[in-house]
């Protein structure tokens, strides 16, 4: 019998199947084709790592001509799955996003802690725009107001991975996003 593949014993269920997911993508890029028709300067920037896969499929829909770039943030003080109030940047961008229009391009917002941190830091280096989209959207979970632009889907408050977003590290490769069963994250 072939073995079942690893992520399936911590998979409650699938939330948003691959064709969902890919027809969500190409209306996001759709929406951006029009709203950036004219921009010159238009910079993805990543939010490292949960976005990747996001990028990766929104970025060939965008028809506009743009630069991408990569950050990588993480808040620390409680457990990986929790959020906290203190924000740091583990990697910053090499592009100079002075007179850039920026779009962040993020996995999922949850309490909008990280993404507050990611906009003030930004803001502060003058963009000509600076703009948010968030492939999920766990509103019931903000502790801090955000301003999210474009959201793919939202989503109720449980735990999720796949395309992307991990549990613990792991099958970020997946090509839907499923729910976590509670006996997997247990061990927080
Ligand atoms: P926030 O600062 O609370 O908004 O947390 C944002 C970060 O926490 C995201 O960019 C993810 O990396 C991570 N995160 C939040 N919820 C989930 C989830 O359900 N699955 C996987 N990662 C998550
Ligand atoms: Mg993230």
């Amino acid at each position: 019998m072939p073995m079942a593949p690893a992520y399936k014993r911590y998979l409650e269920e699938i939330l948003i199947d691959e064709d969902r997911l890919q027809a969500r993508i190409a209306e996001l890029g759709k929406t951006l084709n029009r709203d950036y028709a004219d921009c010159e300067d238009l910079l993805l920037l990543c939010i490292l790592k949960g976005g990747i896969m996001f990028l990766t499929d929104l970025s060939r829909h965008i028809q506009v001509p743009h630069m991408i770039d990569f950050m990588a943030a993480s808040s620390y003080g409680l457990g990986a799955r929790k959020s906290a109030g203190s924000v740091r940047i583990d990697m910053d961008l090499q592009t100079d996003v002075r007179g850039k229009h920026v779009l962040v391009v993020e996995d999922i917002i949850d309490s909008g802690h990280t993404l507050s941190f990611v906009i003030k830091t930004l803001k502060s280096r003058e963009p000509a725009s600076l703009k948010l989209c968030a492939l999920l959207n766990k509103q019931s979970r903000r502790e801090i107001e955000i301003d999210v632009d474009y959201v793919g889907f939202d989503i109720e408050n449980k735990f999720v991975f796949g395309y992307g977003l991990d549990l613990d590290e792991r099958f970020r490769n997946l090509p839907f996003v499923g729910v976590a069963r509670q006996d997997a994250l247990l061990d927080e």
